[in-house]
């Protein structure tokens, strides 16, 4: 067991509490190999930003568990000595679907999981969030729960199919569970595809109104926004232009999400976004330099825009800029 301090990682609690107090929200960033990781936190350190790295069950599998952990110390490493920067990293297991990937994470360093038992029965997600809870605050690790159902990866289903959150749950989740913070379900989806529009017409609003009971009913609690990506169209064009097929990927509109983060929105989700810019750079150097072979020449350019997008990110729609 070795504890995330020790490992210089902070919990949610603090920053949390000044992201709400302040109007803004801090980045949630996925990462599962070194430019990623590279570019969140030079993105993150240039802008000043507390960041929260996310490491999801799938991440642990495609770049081994013990690797990425290493990773993670050493970019806090990366963060403090090279580029003399001390924005608060929170490690953060992302859509833990078990008690068992919770506790292993926890062992090995990360500062706060998401125990996500939205799919379960009610009363199943309460036991087994109240589980994750009972554990992690041994250590002093902060615990993410969800209630509503995101399309996408949690329900397997096609996009439009969502369960909002119900606000009459919500308090009675928060006080049985003792979660540290609540992801919501208000429209937002995971992945590219996260309405079926038409060319020229503008996605559907989240629902605020559902945002707003929720805070009526646990005021100042945390709140999350998961499938917060908003599928740049520059970049969707660019890997079209390239060869790539991303036809009708439409994601949520910024200014949605930066209404979103002055509320008790205080993290907000976004890995699809990064993965378009880097595929998008990725295929104009190969379409434009097909001489390229060596990898430093292609994840490089696509590592500095990865890096670009992250820090307006921060800017322009989290706020989260100049706030560690
Ligand atoms: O919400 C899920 C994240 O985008 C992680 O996706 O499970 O494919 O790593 P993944
Ligand atoms: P996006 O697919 O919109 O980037 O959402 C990421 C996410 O919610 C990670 O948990
Ligand atoms: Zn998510």
């Amino acid at each position: 067991m070795v504890h995330y301090s020790e490992l210089g990682f902070v919990n949610s609690k603090e920053i949390f509490k000044k992201a709400i107090d302040g109007g803004y929200a801090i980045p949630g960033y996925n990462f599962n190999n070194m430019e990623q990781l590279q570019a969140i936190i030079m993105g993150c350190a240039e802008t000043n930003s507390p960041v929260i790295l996310q490491v999801s069950k799938g991440a642990r599998k495609y770049a081994n568990q013990t690797l990425l952990r290493y990773m993670a110390e050493g970019a806090v490493q990366m963060a403090r000595n090279d580029l003399k920067s001390n924005i608060p990293i929170v490690l953060h297991l992302d859509h833990g679907d078990s008690y068992e990937l919770c506790v292993s994470c926890i062992e090995m360093g990360f500062s706060s999981v998401m125990i996500d038992g939205s799919h379960l029965p009610y009363e199943e997600n309460i036991a087994l969030t109240k589980k994750v809870v009972d554990y992690a605050h041994r250590y002093d690790v902060s615990v993410e729960g969800e209630l509503g159902v995101l399309a996408g990866i949690e329900e397997h289903v096609s996009a439009e199919k969502s369960h909002y959150t119900n606000p009459d749950d919500v308090e009675d989740f928060v006080k049985r569970t003792g979660v540290d913070s609540l992801a919501i379900s208000i429209g937002t989806s995971h992945g590219a595809y996260k309405f079926k529009i038409k060319p020229g017409e503008t996605p559907p609003p989240l629902r605020f109104d559902i945002l707003e009971e929720i805070e009526k009913r646990i005021p100042g609690f945390p709140i999350v926004l998961h499938g917060s990506s908003s599928v740049p169209q520059e970049y969707v064009e660019m890997c079209n232009k390239y060869g790539g097929k991303l036809e009708g990927a439409v994601g949520v509109p910024e200014d949605q999400l930066r209404r979103a983060a002055k509320s008790a929105v205080c993290k907000i989700n976004i890995d699809t976004d990064g993965r378009l810019v880097v595929t998008a750079k990725i295929r104009e150097v190969f379409a434009n330099q097909p001489e390229v072979f060596d990898p430093r020449k292609y994840l490089g350019p696509a590592r500095e825009a990865l890096k670009e997008l992250i820090k307006r990110k921060n800017i322009e729609v989290l706020g989260s800029a100049n706030k560690a």
